[in-house]
């Protein structure tokens, strides 16, 4: 069930009213739901019963402190991508042991850390960065476990920006040569061979890519063994969609049911990267109007969340619905483009949207917990947005609203 949900003709998270929440923190606003994260997390524990297995929340989708530890409080693991990210998690209070280090261009103090912190697996991406883990992990006198980043070239049927596993994408090892650099892995000093990873893109509706890409993966597996390397485990990746507007896509439960029947008698240990499955139904982004502009061919609502904010519409034409807070207005319903105050053609929110709106009225767009706040920026020196967890009746501000000061605070002018 949604945790965002009108109550007496106003649209609350969990108990808590959005109006509520705007009056006392100001907008632009994120607000998160703790239930709907922990639900969210769960579907993926829960489906994956007593098999092995590891649930990795994608940091990237959001990487908000409250967010980390309301998942680490109920044991989750993390995908990391920098070092940045994992001195957030152990900040957070998760634990070093269940995360995984992905990322294309770790660097060699980052990978001093990570094995520092001792975490459970790097997912090398490459030959050059395995070379560089080797001779770090030496250095330290340490052993790396390691995961080769596979891409199994198969097509995730989505975004060419979020589509990950095809051969001509950055990602991943080409699969017809991760036999002979597994070998070099196992040949190497500091590393210890211990899965195979793959994630083949994001925003997946679909089990099928899925399914192919665990079969090249199966098949590596079985090479491998012919050949005495041994693997532990299986790392999918992220990927699941969600709903936004009219998708179907697979749940967590369907999706896991599927990959145990393909593993048929198979005992890997199996890693999980969500990220936007957990996160994107899990918050919404409020927003106030400023103004209406109605043009002779054109209605515009200008308001005061922008592009800085939330770039998923500019940058992917992603569509995220868009709702009014209060159920009941008195005003006509128009047709409006929903556009913030950056001063950049892109900078909207929403397109041909019928609302019945007026100045001063705040409107939710939903589905804003995943790759919202983290792609946030300061463009056009605005601050970036607070963020707000709800549980049950009550809200904490889990990140502050940034002050204008503190957008020039590591500048300085030249000397005289
Ligand atoms: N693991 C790896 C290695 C990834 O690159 C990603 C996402 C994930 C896990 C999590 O995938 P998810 O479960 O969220 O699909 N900013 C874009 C999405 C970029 C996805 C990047 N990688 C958007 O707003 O749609």
């Amino acid at each position: 069930m949604s945790a965002f949900l009108y109550q007496n003709g106003s649209l609350h998270a969990e108990n808590v009213s959005l109006t509520a929440l705007a009056k006392e923190h100001g907008t632009p606003l994120y607000v998160y739901s703790r239930s709907a994260f922990e639900q969210a997390y769960l579907a993926y524990t829960v489906a994956l019963g007593e098999w092995p297995h590891l649930v990795c929340f994608a940091v990237k989708t959001n990487s908000n402190l409250g967010v980390l530890n309301t998942l680490a409080r109920l044991g989750a693991g993390f995908d990391i991508v920098s070092i940045g990210e994992l001195e957030r998690v152990i900040a957070a209070g998760g634990d070093p042991s269940k995360v995984v280090f992905s990322g294309v261009g770790k660097q060699a103090h980052e990978m001093q850390r990570a094995l520092e912190v001792g975490v459970h697996c790097f997912n090398v991406e490459s030959e050059a960065e395995l070379e560089r883990l080797s001779a770090v992990a030496s250095e330290l006198g340490k052993t790396a476990p390691v995961s080769l980043r596979v891409n199994p070239d198969v097509d995730a049927q989505t975004h060419p920006y979020i589509s990950t596993g095809l051969k001509d994408n950055k990602f991943g090892i080409d699969i017809n040569d991760a036999v002979r650099i597994y070998e070099k892995a196992a040949g190497l000093p500091g590393l210890n061979v211990k899965g195979v990873d793959c994630h083949i893109g994001s925003q997946l509706t679909e089990i099928d890519p899925f399914l192919d890409a665990l079969d090249r993966v199966l098949a590596l597996v079985d090479e491998l063994s012919g050949r005495g390397i041994t693997i532990e485990h299986l790392d999918l990746g992220g990927g699941l969609g969600v709903r936004y507007q009219d998708e179907q896509p697979a749940t967590p439960a369907e999706y896991i049911a599927a990959v145990k029947e393909r593993l048929g008698d198979r005992t890997f240990k199996l890693i999980f990267e969500p990220g936007r499955s957990i996160a994107a139904n899990a918050g919404v982004f409020l927003t106030q109007v400023e103004f209406l502009k109605l043009n002779e061919h054109k209605n515009f609502a200008i308001i005061d969340g922008a592009m800085n904010d939330l770039i998923r519409p500019a940058l992917y034409s992603a569509w995220q619905a868009i709702v009014p807070v209060s159920e009941t207005s008195a005003e006509p319903e128009r047709t409006y483009d929903l556009v913030g105050p950056v001063c950049e053609t892109g900078d909207f929110l929403g397109k041909d949207r019928p609302l019945k709106i007026a100045a001063g009225d705040l409107l939710a767009v939903m589905s804003a917990g995943a790759y919202g706040f983290v792609m946030a920026s300061n463009y056009n020196s605005r601050g970036r947005a607070a963020e707000i967890m709800v549980d049950g009746d009550k809200a904490f501000v889990v990140r502050e609203r940034e002050t204008v000061a503190s957008l020039f605070a590591g500048e300085s002018c030249l000397p005289d």
